[in-house]
């Protein structure tokens, strides 16, 4: 009944910098060609998100409907559309495959670069908004836009997945958990045997920290501010912790000590170029990968001794966890499936829709490892 026409429904309009987001009534117009309209059943609430909404990101537009890390399924589909159909379980992707461009024949990275320029400024691959709000246009983000009961997305930007899963657990799979659990398996290859440091034990560093199990790492320290996040680290086959503000020296010299030299594999997953730094530095001289995986603010700098790069440490750094969107994140969600990968672990809190903005306070503060919202 809703095919071909506009949609009116509610949605987490960012009208400003700053400022709380706002439940309004929304226009949600029909996908046109290669898109896709999507009920969004789950979403969960991310950095990216808050990190837009302080008004710091250089390249952030309002008003948006923020959100890319959601679940949903397939309400209608423009033309051209092949791979999804009405009433399909689906998860949108802020990294798309299209298979087509010179990144997604690479097998080297998983940066797909067909609808970079559009999805950066809001709007869909033809240049156009799908959202409304009071006749006003209302800009997409990270091209998924999931604070809202019904979304628009490119048709490279959206994978079917397995009905069986719990929408509310696999919205997961469309950031967080994939990025830290990539960046072990795909990025830095952890290796059997191996010894390990994960900086951050929100989400991304807990996910990193089964990245590294599963790769059958020896020892996984578990590096934390907030001695609160050790106990759940357990969990996810950290064996070790250890806390900065327990030390009056460098974490750098510290680890080196407590590893005889230093650690195979380093991660960040805070967003700090000072603790990238001494995750490059607590590297095993020789043969220490570090991993880049937080996010910094726009225009800060990493820096170390290019003597710590002479003396055989690599630094590399990851996206979504180097997967292969439309590739991978089904293959995921089969791997949840089979318990292979956990997910419940990381939801500590549900709400609803209403109280997303008690989501971010949960998010800034520390308290939640994921909360999960009820669209
Ligand atoms: N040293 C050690 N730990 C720190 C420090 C620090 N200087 N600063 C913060 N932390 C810890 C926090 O206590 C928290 O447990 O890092 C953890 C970060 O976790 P979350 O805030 O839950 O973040 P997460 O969702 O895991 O994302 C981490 O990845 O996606 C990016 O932009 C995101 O940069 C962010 C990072
Ligand atoms: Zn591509």
């Amino acid at each position: 009944a809703t095919i071909g026409k506009p949609i009116e429904c509610k949605a987490a309009v960012a009208w400003g910098p700053n400022e709380h987001l706002k439940i309004e009534t929304i226009q949600v117009a029909p996908p046109e060609d290669h898109e896709v309209r999507i009920k969004i059943c789950y979403t969960a609430v991310c950095h990216t998100d808050a990190y837009t909404l302080s008004g710091q990101d250089p390249e952030g537009l309002f008003p948006v409907v923020l959100g890319h890390e959601g679940s949903g399924i397939v309400e209608s589909i423009g033309k051209g559309v092949t791979d999804v159909a009405i009433g399909d379980h689906v998860i949108p992707l802020y990294v798309p495959q299209c298979r087509e461009c010179k990144f997604c024949k690479s097998s080297k990275t998983n940066l797909c670069q067909k609808i970079r320029v559009s999805q950066g400024q809001g709007v869909m691959p033809n240049g156009t908004s799908r959202f409304t709000c009071n006749g006003k246009k209302l800009f997409h983000f990270m091209g998924c836009s999931t604070f809202s009961e019904y979304t628009v997305v490119a048709d490279v930007s959206i994978t079917k997945i397995n009905k069986e899963a719990p929408l509310n657990k696999v919205c997961l799979l469309g950031c967080g958990v994939p990025t830290g659990y990539g960046a072990a398996l795909n990025t830095a290859k952890v290796e059997k045997g191996s010894t390990c440091a994960v900086w951050g034990l929100g989400a991304v560093g807990l996910a990193v920290g089964w990245g590294c199990k599963a790769a059958g790492a020896s020892k996984i320290i578990g590096i934390d501010i907030n001695a609160k996040k050790f106990e759940i680290a357990k969990k996810f086959g950290f064996t070790d912790f250890v806390n900065p503000k327990d030390y009056e020296k460098p974490i750098q010299e510290v680890l080196i000590e407590l590893t005889d030299g230093g650690l195979d594999f380093t991660f960040e997953c805070i967003g700090n170029v000072a603790t990238m730094r001494a995750a490059l530095e607590s590297c095993h001289k020789g043969w220490g990968v570090s991993t880049i995986v937080g996010v910094a603010g726009a225009g800060q700098e990493i820096s170390t001794r290019p003597f710590q790069l002479v003396t055989g440490r690599t630094w590399k750094g990851t996206a979504f966890g180097g997967w292969k969107s439309r590739d991978s994140v089904p293959k995921l969600v089969d791997e949840y499936l089979t318990k292979k990968l956990l997910l419940d672990e990381f939801v500590s809190h549900n709400l609803s829709f209403n109280e997303i903005n008690d989501a971010f306070h949960l998010m800034h503060t520390g308290e939640s490892i994921r909360s999960v919202l009820t669209i």
